[in-house]
């Protein structure tokens, strides 16, 4: 088991991390590479146990992907399977992105239903009725969805109930090839989904008003290959400027549009105290004083669910009493406990959890529940006093590349090791030792 030891927190962290590209953006772009069998040529991957997920899924589907360093070509020549099996998306949700596409390219898919997850059900109602509306046949059974289009699908108005990232993708890339014009109602604006539809349009795609809740999109015959550069990690960005504030260091984020990028995280670092100013490079993150927030998740532009585990380890140190509410997951706080191990002082009621500012967490092992929560957890043990050894860490490589090797070059004692020992004998070890 892969495990994560700080061995002393308290470390101001001092120094420059480039900053990714976007898993949330890769997975979509990986993905669009069905939909034609020309190359598509991506720039700007992150190295990331989800990216070889996909690869791995995309491979068995007929996708030839070779990647040099952070490049990679995907070419779908011919697609020689339609079938996403359990063992695959149970590892990863968006495995449920090849739906629309196979649907679009080949006219059937079989996609084995993603379950829920640790953060929540996590449903994909609207995927299916969306894809319904373009006129898909859809059947659940035995754990997976099969869905026929054998005369191809056509435009129609899709209107979700709830905004959708993924949801939003699926139906972007099933409605390029359909007949006839579709439009989406309450669609997702995350960065993302915007990457996602200008690759798409650079393919020869006809889509209209991403970034907007309303996006329309005129099918076409065919799409050709690219070449795409993947945005930044918005997620990444905003979890090392907290690791910068949390340490009371000062850290360059180098990336290309980040300042962009932080729409939605930006006022809410600022009323935290965190500074953030823009150099020729990044973005220039610090913190002095820190101060107390009440933050609520919601869809982009709103502050990121994705970021919620990691400003909640800020406010356990910062004096004063600062509220999360969690809109997006209904389970997103497995955090709490651990962090309440660490000696944060958490009250949980309903969607909120009141955190009340104390002076010093204290190093503890703990046990990681889910990618951000498991980043959460470190940025907890960086400003703790002591060890922190954080296990299943497995989660944090599926979304942070070089986690461990990025901090370190800021100075943090921090290091990765594999062990057999649950937490509790970690613990028992040192008070031996
Ligand atoms: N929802 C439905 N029905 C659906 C789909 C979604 O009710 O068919 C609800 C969900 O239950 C949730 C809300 O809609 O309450 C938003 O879910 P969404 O579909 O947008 O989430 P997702 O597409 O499955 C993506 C990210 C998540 C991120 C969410 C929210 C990817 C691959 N994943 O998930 O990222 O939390 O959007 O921003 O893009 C992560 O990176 O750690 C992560 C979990």
């Amino acid at each position: 088991m892969l495990k994560i030891k700080i061995n002393k927190g308290g470390i101001p962290l001092k120094g420059k991390i480039n900053i990714s590209g976007a898993k949330n953006a890769a997975l979509p772009l990986m993905v669009a590479s069905l939909l034609t069998d020309e190359p598509i040529a991506l720039d700007n991957a992150p190295a990331l146990a989800d990216v070889r997920t996909m690869s791995n899924l995309l491979g068995i589907l007929g996708v030839s992907v070779d990647c040099s360093g952070s490049s990679m070509k995907l070419t779908a020549k011919d697609i020689c399977s339609t079938t996403a099996a359990y063992d695959l998306v149970k590892k990863m949700r968006a495995s449920v992105l090849v739906l629309g596409p196979l649907l679009a390219r080949a006219g059937q898919a079989k996609v084995s239903l993603p379950g829920g997850c640790a953060i929540g059900v996590r449903p994909i109602n609207l995927h299916i009725r969306g894809l319904q509306t373009l006129g898909a046949e859809i059947d659940l059974q035995d754990g997976y969805i099969t869905a026929k289009a054998p005369n191809g699908l056509k435009g129609g108005a899709i209107n979700f109930d709830v905004p959708t990232v993924t949801g939003t993708e699926n139906i972007m890339m099933a409605a390029v090839l359909a007949k006839g014009i579709t439009t989406i109602v309450n669609a997702a604006c995350e960065p993302e989904v915007v990457d996602l539809a200008k690759c798409l349009n650079s393919m020869g795609a006809r889509i209209h008003g991403q970034g907007t809740q309303k996006i329309t999109i005129e099918g076409v015959d065919k799409l050709h290959g690219t070449k795409h550069k993947i945005i930044y990690d918005r997620i990444e960005t905003g979890t090392y400027a907290i690791a910068a504030a949390i340490t009371r260091g000062e850290i360059e984020l180098i990336g290309e549009g980040l300042g962009a990028l932080m729409l939605g995280t930006a006022d809410v670092f600022e009323q935290a105290g965190i500074s953030i100013k823009k150099t020729e490079l990044g973005l220039m993150v610090s913190a002095d004083k820190l101060y107390p927030v009440s933050v609520s998740t919601e869809p982009f532009p709103g502050f990121p669910t994705d970021l919620q585990a990691q400003i909640m380890a800020l406010m356990c140190v910062t004096k004063g009493t600062s509220v999360v509410t969690e809109n997006i997951w209904e389970n997103r706080f497995l955090h709490v406990p651990e962090l309440c191990r660490m000696g944060a002082d958490i009250t949980l009621k309903g969607t909120k959890a009141v955190i009340k500012g104390v002076r010093k967490l204290q190093g503890a092992p703990v046990m990681a529940t889910d990618l951000r929560a498991s980043f959460g957890l470190v940025l907890a043990g960086l400003a703790a006093d002591g060890t922190t050894v954080i296990d299943r860490t497995y989660h944090l490589v599926r979304g942070y590349e070089n986690a461990v090797g990025k901090l370190q070059a800021c100075g943090a004692d921090i290091e990765e090791f594999l062990s057999n020992k649950s937490p509790y004998e970690e613990k028992l070890q040192r008070s031996f030792a």
